[in-house]
Order: C-alpha cells, then structure tokens, then sequence
C-alpha cells in the first residue's frame, strides 16, 4: 500500500507531535542542503570568546537552545554577547579574571557541555560563588565525572549525592594543577578539567582511556593558549594561568546533524543528497566508517581546512541492491565508540534496516546522555517492529525486515526524536513522534529542510 508523503508538526499543549510517513510515489530525497553549526564548537567558541581579551566573532552559530543556554550564562557573568544568528555573532570578551558573580542561578537547561565546561571554568573563579542548575533532564545525569577531578584540583563544590547531581554550588578557588587519568573517554571532563587549567598556575593534564573529541584543544590554541597534545598516550596539557586573544571562528556545519541525512540518503530508495561544509575532524567521523562498513555509499568532495576545523561537503546515495536490504550489519565498539557517541541513535536506526545483526558495545555512556539512549531506542526501535535487544553496554539489532509505523516518544531527547524521524521515512505506514519539540535543542530547521529535499 502506498500512503502519501505527511509531515506535519502538531501543537499539543506545550508539546509538539511529528507525524510522518515513507515519501509518496515517485518522491524521494534529493537535492543540496547544509546543516546548522557544529554544537560542540558553538559552546567553545561562545565560552572562550567571553573568557578572551577582546572582539571575538562567530561564523555560522549553532542557533539551537543549547548554545543559547551557554550564551545566557555567561552573558549573566558580564560577557557582552551580541544577538544570536547564524551569520555573526559578537562577544566582548572580560578577560581571563573579569567574570562576574551573577546575582541569579545559572540555568543550563538541557546542556550537559555548558554545565560541565562552565563547571571548571566557574571552579577557577576565586572568592566568586556561583548556582547552577538545569532541566530534569540534566538534573538527573551524572556530574561527579567532572566535580572529582575539579576537587582534586581544590575546588569548592557542592550538590546532591555528594555532588554528584545539580544543582550544584561553586565556591570559586585558587586550583593547583593535576594530571588526571580519566576513567571514561570524554571531552565534556577533558575540557572542564583543561578549563580549569587555564587559570591555574603550572601544567594540567588529562589523560583519556580513548581519545575523544579535540575541539577544546584546537580552539584553546587558536585563542593562545599554550596547549600539548600527545596523541601516543592520549594526553592533553594546558599551561597556565593563560591570557587568551579574541578570534574570528568559523562554525562547520555539525556532523552529527549531517549523519540524519547521511543514514536517510541510504536507506530510502533512490535518494541522492549533498551535504556541504560539514565539520570533519577526525575525532568525530566514526559515523562514517561505520556506515562505510555497512556498505553505505557516501563520497566527500572539497576537502578543506576552515578556521583550524577540516571541513567537506558529504554526498550520499542509496545502493539500490535488488531484493536485499540497501545496508548490512557491522560490529561498532572499542576505540571507535567515542568517536560516533552521538550518531548511535541514528546508527540504530541504520542497523534496522541492515542485512544481519549489527552488535553495538563499550557504548554504556549512552545511558547517561540527555536520557537512556539504549532503553528508549530499543523500546522505539521494537515498536515498529524490528528485533532489537539490549545490552548492558550496547544495541543487538537484527535488521533487513520491513518497519512499521508507530506511535513513539522521543523522550525530550532531540537526537532520539530525529533518529526516529528517518526510521518513520523509510517504515510502511504513518508514524508519530511525541515531544518532538526536543529537535530545537541541536537542529531548530530539521523538519523544514526534511520538507525541502523531499522531491
Ligand atoms: C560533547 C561531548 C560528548 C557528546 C556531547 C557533546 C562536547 O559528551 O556526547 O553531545 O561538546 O564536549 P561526553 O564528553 O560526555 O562523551
């Protein structure tokens, strides 16, 4: 049965319902599109650009509710930042010991980056108090990962569950440096703890189990500070206390957003994207290799270094492979995991319609995310029909049988409510989406650019 294409976004009390369905006869994907900024960079650039001596400017601003989060913050901490959008931003930065107490709570909202970079920065703050909290979400996930390292550097901070969970109070402190070992490959604790170094005299170090993205080290460089990195033993240093400079940052567009397209491009038969001027740092690609390794056919062209990011433009196209199913299952753990932590949703999505059992592990992180990445995908996942089961660390799905529409929740989860999406394009009959609000969080344009290149 053939039903026509719908998308359509529904306004139900604060919440907003996404109904979908495969595109129509004779419709597919096609066409050229960008995504919106890298979210990543946009809270380094917001934060170290309020941090800086000088005019910083911003290029292609993530305009999402989390970098906006961040803005707030620090726009309440003195830092003068100029209107959001996407073409230019301004900050006037204070200065490395200008940041004032604010006379409120600061809010992060759902932003787990803005509260555990903001947290070693604010730790640094000597003889300045500061309260932080965030949307139940945020309340509920882990914040010990940062706050033990930060005391073990002196810092004051308190919470519940021994600090473990905001709201949190910061009693700013004189820090001493330390050479952390983190137990877990994250660039939320490296660049809280690099943060924190940034203000404190002599050399801190992180050292990670698996490396995890470096934006914070390229952009602290790029800002003057004076940063090591040893790729050998997986280690990062920050000299301090440092002075950083105002700087012109040039936003890539976020991978992460690109990779909804990118599994859409090959699951839906005959579609054909483009995806231009896409952020393609190496510790941020594992989605590539993982879909290159289901058999997805994805091309980059102009390859390109923007403002100390490398940048490409992403084509996908679907392998129109006959009776069997367009992908085929691979394993996806160890080292890689890291580098695709946020894509697993839409890799899940990818699985589901792979030829065999795609087994996903050593990705236990994803429990702790903006919420239990592996429960809700596999309770989706299996509303429409596809075997799935969870691990304690990871996904089992076995894919290459046809969907079915469902009802489904994103759990206020942006990336769980886009995973979905592209699940419900490629799935037989209408599905919908609750809470779909949440997609505002990282990708406010997501379900007009969806209705653009449905051609
Ligand atoms: C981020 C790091 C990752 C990622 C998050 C953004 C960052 O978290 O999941 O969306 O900007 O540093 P972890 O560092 O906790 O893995």
């Amino acid at each position: 049965m053939v039903y026509p294409t719908i998308i359509s976004l529904h306004h139900n009390e604060s919440q907003q319902v996404l109904t979908l369905a495969p595109p129509a006869e004779g419709l597919t994907l096609r066409g050229q599109i960008r995504v919106p900024g890298d979210k990543s960079i946009s809270h380094r650039a917001l934060m170290l650009g309020a941090l800086a001596h000088g005019v910083t400017t911003i290029h292609g601003l993530l305009l999402g509710e989390d970098p906006r989060s961040t803005a707030r913050c620090f726009a309440a901490m003195g830092a003068e930042v100029s209107e959001l959008n996407s073409e230019q931003v301004t900050i006037k930065g204070i200065g490395a010991s200008g940041l004032q107490e604010p006379v409120d709570i600061l809010d992060a909202g759902n932003s787990g980056t803005t509260l555990r970079l903001m947290l070693g920065i604010l730790a640094a703050q000597s003889g300045r108090f500061f309260a932080i909290t965030g949307d139940s979400s945020l309340r509920s996930r882990p914040m010990s990962r940062a706050v033990t390292p930060l005391r073990q550097m002196g810092a004051g901070i308190w919470g519940r569950k021994d600090g473990s969970l905001a709201p949190l109070a910061v009693q700013g402190q004189t820090l001493h440096p330390l050479h952390y070992y983190s137990p877990i490959a994250s660039a939320q604790v490296k660049s809280c703890i690099l943060l924190a170094g940034l203000f404190t005299e002599g050399k801190t170090t992180v050292t990670e189990p698996a490396l995890s993205r470096d934006h914070s080290e390229r952009m602290l460089r790029a800002f003057g500070a004076n940063i090591e990195v040893d790729l050998e033993t997986r280690s990062a240093s920050i000299l301090g206390p440092a002075q950083l400079q105002g700087q012109a940052v040039v936003v890539p567009g976020d991978i992460s957003s690109a990779a909804f397209w990118l599994v859409a491009g090959a699951i839906i038969p005959g579609a054909d994207l483009t995806i231009e001027n896409v952020g393609v740092n190496p510790t941020r690609t594992g989605v590539l290799e993982a879909l290159a390794a289901m058999g997805a056919d994805i091309t980059r062209a102009n390859e390109r270094e923007v403002a100390g990011e490398p940048v490409a433009d992403l084509r996908v196209r679907y392998s129109d492979r006959g009776d069997r199913p367009p992908l085929h299952a691979c394993e996806i753990g160890g080292d890689l995991i890291p580098r695709l932590i946020d894509e697993i949703p839409i890799l899940a999505v990818a699985a589901a319609f792979a030829q065999g059992t795609t087994i996903i592990r050593d990705a236990a992180e994803l429990r702790v995310k903006e919420s239990d990445r592996i429960a809700v995908m596999a309770a989706q996942l299996s509303q429409m029909g596809v075997a799935v089961s969870e691990r304690a660390d990871g996904l089992e799905i076995t894919g290459g049988h046809p969907l079915k529409g469902a009802t489904l929740d994103s759990y206020t989860d942006h990336r769980i409510a886009m995973s979905l999406a592209i699940a419900a394009l490629a799935a037989q009959g209408v599905t919908t989406i609750q809470r779909a609000e949440a997609v505002a969080i990282s990708y406010p344009s997501f379900v007009p650019t969806l209705t653009s290149i449905l051609q």
